[in-house]
């Protein structure tokens, strides 16, 4: 009787002690292959959040769209499928925050330093804000740079995109980007692009260079134009009720883990761009083709108008003060 009560009180320790050790999962998912600025700093951000809380928190990143799409990924992380995203800031107005839209306006951005001044300054903070009603925590802004336009036909003036079909992510001053150039824009989920390269169904797309190589567009596209038109960054998002849920100790170590990946993600963004650019060059598949001045001065005539068309979508009054900030 005895050593079945101790038997029975071992396996109930045991077993309290898994119990007790079980970790709290993280599942990340994105988009974008692991070699991209994004991709490494979610690698990072593991590494550090799992180091930080001695194992408590286990990240598993799932990159590629290999657990959801891009849209698919908003809806399982308000459903608690996930709890952790770094979508594009493009892809926010299918959510019902057409605000961050503001980000894809063409050249609003004169340099890094300007995008800076907005995403870690006052607008930054209260944009990501706005994500809270629909039970999202915004942690942080991961950089991507710049955008190029590749296509199979040369791009060289804005006439030269004339019924071009042009892929896009879900946004709809991207759709007007695309319309302002004379182009069919085409809304498809990132991990549907190449095989719409490449079997014509579009014929172009826009993308920082780490994006388009490593995902080996630039074997199916024969001109880049290194126009550097938009930006591309991301908001990392978390699951609210996830997040407010967790132990309060916890939540302050993966805030510094969040600071560090943050950090990290910005010093190879650039770099890592570089790179690829590099590499699309050297592969000798793509022309890439620098805008001279006089064509890049129509590419401006032609796209900054949409700034205009689209106050009434994301508001004038956010459209100047970003305008204003980034130009400081
Ligand atoms: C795209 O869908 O084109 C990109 O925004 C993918 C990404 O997350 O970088």
């Amino acid at each position: 009787m005895k050593i079945r009560f101790l038997v029975a009180a071992l396996a109930a320790t045991v077993s309290f002690g898994a119990f007790a050790q079980a970790p709290i999962v993280i599942k990340f998912s994105h988009v974008v292959a692991t070699d991209t600025p994004k991709g490494q700093a979610a690698e990072r951000f593991k590494a550090l959040a799992e180091k930080n809380t001695g194992g408590r928190v286990k990240v598993e990143v799932y990159p590629n769209s290999q657990l959801y799409k891009d849209k698919e990924e908003l809806e399982a992380l308000q459903l608690g499928a996930v709890q952790m995203l770094a979508p594009s800031l493009a892809k926010f107005g299918p959510l019902g925050v057409k605000e961050f839209e503001v980000f894809d306006l063409p050249y609003i951005f004169p340099s890094k330093q300007g995008l800076y001044a907005v995403t870690e300054g006052p607008i930054g903070k209260q944009m990501l804000q706005k994500l809270e009603p629909k039970g999202i925590t915004g942690l942080a802004y991961w950089d991507n740079g710049f955008k190029v336009m590749s296509s199979n036909k040369k791009m060289n003036i804005p006439a030269d995109f004339k019924g071009m079909k042009m892929r896009i992510q879900a946004s709809k001053v991207l759709d007007a980007q695309m319309r302002a150039l004379g182009a069919n824009p085409q809304v498809l989920a990132f991990s549907e692009v190449y095989q719409a390269l490449q079997t014509g169904v579009v014929d172009g797309t826009e993308n920082p260079p780490s994006n388009l190589y490593t995902q080996k567009m630039h074997e199916v596209q024969k001109f880049v134009a290194n126009s550097n038109h938009g930006y591309l960054g991301y908001a990392v998002i978390v699951n609210k009720k996830f997040w407010d849920g967790l132990p309060a100790d916890i939540r302050t170590q993966l805030s510094k883990a969040m600071a560090d990946a943050t950090t990290f993600e910005k010093a190879i963004a650039q770099r890592d761009n570089d790179l690829a650019m590099a590499a699309i060059k050297k592969t000798g598949k793509t022309q890439v083709y620098d805008l001279t001045a006089a064509e890049q001065a129509a590419w401006r005539t032609a796209l900054l108008p949409v700034h205009k068309e689209m106050e009434g979508r994301i508001g004038k009054d956010l459209i100047g003060a970003i305008s204003k900030e980034a130009a400081k």
